[in-house]
């Protein structure tokens, strides 16, 4: 029994033709970059999109970046769309590596400086009458020691060339506190165009996985009230990769089984699969600034508090790890900590917006009472403090 018409349309690396419930912010992109597009504007565009996991940032930008190629091309502009993940290429350096590839530009690059590099790429553009449009994504990932200068030095590129600006950017984070540490004037250039991604409500992922699900699957194999079921499942974290996950993996069980549809037991069976419930073992897998991250988080919601944000979260965290005679680890590692934690279900990053400069990171813990945790947690670390 067949279920798939087309599984790599649910790979994550697919981007589809349309994003429901991204309508406005598609619309609101193009009209950022309409004189990019039509290749005459005289200032460089720069655009921040925030959101929490899975509200579909990557997927909009990359929709976005083919459509505005496409729409430059008819109006015969050469635009290039250039993405770079910066969780794979963590420095200044890789990334002008990767552009240069995407480009197929001939340059050398042993023996330059970043600075002398990104001139020799703005002169490759202005040789070949080319624009381009920056798309930098998990920009999060990029901070830190050297890298700080990174954001820096890619929201201002070209600025000190008088010529037309030929490379736009987009930076594309969860976590909108990195901008925090920039300079007055770079951070309102930066932030007066933020587009913030909501999460998704169990209504729109319904749409989402239902239009996602005529692309990949047979018709009619999934049943309504197994899409009903993902999409509530779905909807208390917001995130549409997981909908999408949760379907694909349905699709799967089924398959295996050899059954005609997707059923609710397929459902909850592929949810069980994916984000198991905390249990106290996983506890003994973390490393110890992971269960530090934990205490510090249980210790300080116990206040009847349901979340605390990632700035304030990392000031608890270092006063437990001087309780605990451990040397903290700056903000960059701290974040890619509590992104694993994530993954792992244990605590949730939400992206929250309260106006342009209030959006923060709220850090919660859905799965587990703080007492227990705090309890578990202060065995475990008491253990591993030695005689
Ligand atoms: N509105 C939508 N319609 C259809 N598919 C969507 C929509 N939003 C997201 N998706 C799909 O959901 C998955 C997750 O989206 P995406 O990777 O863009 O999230 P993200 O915000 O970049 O998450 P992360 O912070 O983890 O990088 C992708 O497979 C994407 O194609
Ligand atoms: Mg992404």
């Amino acid at each position: 029994m067949r279920i798939f018409r087309d599984e790599e349309k649910l790979s994550p690396e697919y981007v589809p033709k349309a994003l429901p419930h991204r309508e406005s912010e598609l619309k609101l992109l193009k009209t950022f970059f309409s004189g990019v597009v039509s290749g005459t504007s005289r200032i460089s565009t720069r655009v921040i999109i925030t959101g929490s996991v899975g509200t579909g940032k990557s997927a909009l930008v990359k929709l976005f970046g083919r459509e505005a190629r496409e729409d430059a091309r008819k109006r015969g502009v050469d635009l290039r769309f250039l993405y770079v993940n910066c969780r794979i290429s963590k420095t200044i350096f890789t990334i002008l590596t990767r552009i240069i590839e995407q480009l197929r530009a001939r340059i050398p690059m042993r023996g330059y400086s970043y600075e002398e590099l990104l001139h020799k790429i703005l002169n490759y553009f202005e040789a070949k009458n080319i624009y381009g449009i920056l798309a930098l994504d998990e920009v999060d990932a990029l901070l830190g020691r050297e890298e700080k200068n990174a954001l820096y030095f890619f929201s201002r590129i070209g600025e000190e060339r008088e010529k037309v600006p030929r490379i736009s950017v987009i930076l594309i984070t969860r976590n909108p506190e990195m901008f925090d540490v920039l300079d007055e004037s770079t951070r309102s250039t930066l932030l007066g165009n933020i587009i913030h991604l909501d999460e998704y409500n169990s209504d729109q992922l319904y749409d989402i996985v239902k239009f996602r699900a005529d692309e990949a699957l047979i018709p009619g194999v999934l049943m309504e009230s197994s899409l009903r079921l993902i999409a509530d499942l779905a909807g208390e974290r917001g995130d549409a990769r997981y909908a999408l996950d949760i379907l694909w993996r349905a699709g799967k069980y089924a398959e295996a089984e050899g059954f005609p549809r997707i059923t609710p037991e397929h459902v909850r069976k592929a949810s069980a699969s994916i984000y198991p419930a905390i249990r106290r073992e996983h506890l003994e897998y973390l490393g110890d600034h992971e269960r530090l991250i934990l205490l510090a988080l249980s210790r300080a919601l116990k206040e009847g508090q349901a979340y605390i944000t990632a700035n304030d979260l990392h000031q608890h965290y270092r006063m437990i790890c001087e309780e605990y005679s451990t040397q903290p680890r700056a903000y960059t590692r701290f974040w890619e900590y509590l992104q694993r934690l994530d993954d792992l279900g244990i605590i949730r990053i939400n992206v929250k917006s309260e106006g342009i400069k209030g959006r923060r990171s709220y850090i919660s813990l859905p799965g587990m009472p703080v007492s227990i945790l705090r309890r578990e947690l202060e065995l475990i670390l008491e253990k591993g403090k030695g005689p």
